[in-house]
């Protein structure tokens, strides 16, 4: 590696319109120069979901905000740049054209080469960006849209093990403290009432732990909950403060040992592979979850496998790991033309069979 590089990256597949500044000197470390993000949550709040409409119209609106705000705190311009990275999916289509558009407009106007980025690569790339982790390592991306286990070998080489067949976990706690009356999002307000609840006293299955594959389910963990919640207000003509920790706690637990027992899995068949270089990292919203981290670290330790996790505002969607994830595909030298295209759907293995789960945020993968 020998050329500096700047990259202005830009976010806009889901419910946070984003822009950053990343720059990588030779042979150091990737710097953040800047890394602006502008959350939609107010806006979808009273609809329970992310409305693509809104969220689409929300990224066009701002993204040019985002871009001069990024420049502005790396104290740069347009002219510094040496390429523009772009979301150009998987995602909600809308808000994936908003960003690709702009991203085309600014690389037409000045000229920049334009690198389309995967939203998943961006989020498997980022212990790279924070702890310069040399290839291959295990990944477990866990948030409200992604759940699955990916095997990084290179910027655009990525094996998955496996993943959820239907909701993602974070979309499982949010509908958790929707059924609960509690405030969204749902993860940490959950992990909340469940630090002061019994979680053996409710009894939630662990979806597919009977099945040797690395492959997650959490839906059923919703229909669970609702019943027994059902069924202490059809006792007692409803729940009290102790009823909802503890139903929060199980549900938890129930979370916790389901993921750190597919971990262990998926963390097995990639040792056996690459012995050499044991580390799990971890990314997305629920990897904020304390519990969770605790079970995942247990876990790494007992297998003496180094285990990362990046600072939250990293692990979450934001446009430094789409500029650094088009800082690696750019060293490659990988370019796109006027003709990339915005993709709802963009597996990172096109090798491994297609699963079903989709999570709340749209097709992921
Ligand atoms: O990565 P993220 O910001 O957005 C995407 O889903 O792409 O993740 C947000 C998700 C939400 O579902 C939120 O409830 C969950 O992460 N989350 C948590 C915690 N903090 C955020 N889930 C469990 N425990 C937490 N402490
Ligand atoms: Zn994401």
């Amino acid at each position: 590696m020998t050329q500096t590089l700047t990259l202005l990256g830009l976010e806009s597949s889901c419910d946070d319109t984003a822009a950053a500044v990343v720059r990588q000197t030779a042979d150091e470390r990737a710097e953040i120069l800047s890394s602006v993000v502008f959350g939609q949550t107010a806006l979808h709040s009273a609809f329970g979901g992310v409305v693509p409409e809104i969220a689409a119209r929300a990224h066009a609106e701002k993204l040019d905000t985002c871009v001069r705000d990024a420049l502005s705190e790396a104290n740069l311009t347009l002219d510094d740049l040496d390429a523009i990275a772009v979301t150009a999916g998987p995602g909600l289509i809308g808000g994936v054209m908003s960003g690709v558009m702009c991203a085309k407009g600014i690389a037409a106007a000045k000229g920049l080469p334009l690198v389309g980025v995967n939203h998943l690569a961006g989020h498997a790339l980022t212990p790279r960006l924070t702890d310069d982790v040399a290839y291959p390592y295990l990944m477990l991306l866990v948030s409200g849209g992604h759940c699955q286990y990916l095997i990084a070998r290179g910027p655009e080489s990525f094996s998955r093990l496996g993943g959820t067949i239907d909701d993602a976990p974070g979309e499982a706690f949010d509908k958790t403290a929707r059924l609960l009356g509690l405030p969204q999002p749902g993860g940490p307000s959950v992990q909340k009432e469940a630090e002061h609840g019994d979680p053996v006293r409710f009894r939630f299955p662990r979806p597919l732990l009977d099945r040797p594959d690395c492959n997650l389910s959490f839906s059923g963990l919703k229909t669970a909950l609702m019943r027994m919640r059902d069924q202490i207000v059809t006792e007692k003509g409803g729940l009290t403060r102790q009823d909802r920790a503890d139903l929060c706690a199980g549900f938890q637990a129930a979370i916790v040992d389901t993921l750190v027992e597919k971990t262990r899995r998926a963390l097995r068949l990639y040792l056996d592979e690459n012995p050499t270089h044991p580390r799990l990292a971890v990314a997305g919203g629920v990897a904020a979850n304390t519990e969770i981290r605790a079970g995942l670290m247990a876990l790494c330790a007992q297998l003496e496998t180094d285990f990362l996790a990046p600072p939250l505002n990293l692990c979450t969607d934001n446009a430094a790991m789409i500029a650094y994830a088009g800082l690696e595909r750019f060293r490659t030298g990988a370019r796109d033309g006027m003709d990339l295209v915005a993709r709802p759907r963009w597996p990172l293995d096109q090798t491994s069979p297609a699963l079903i789960g989709s999570g709340k945020k749209g097709a992921k993968a």
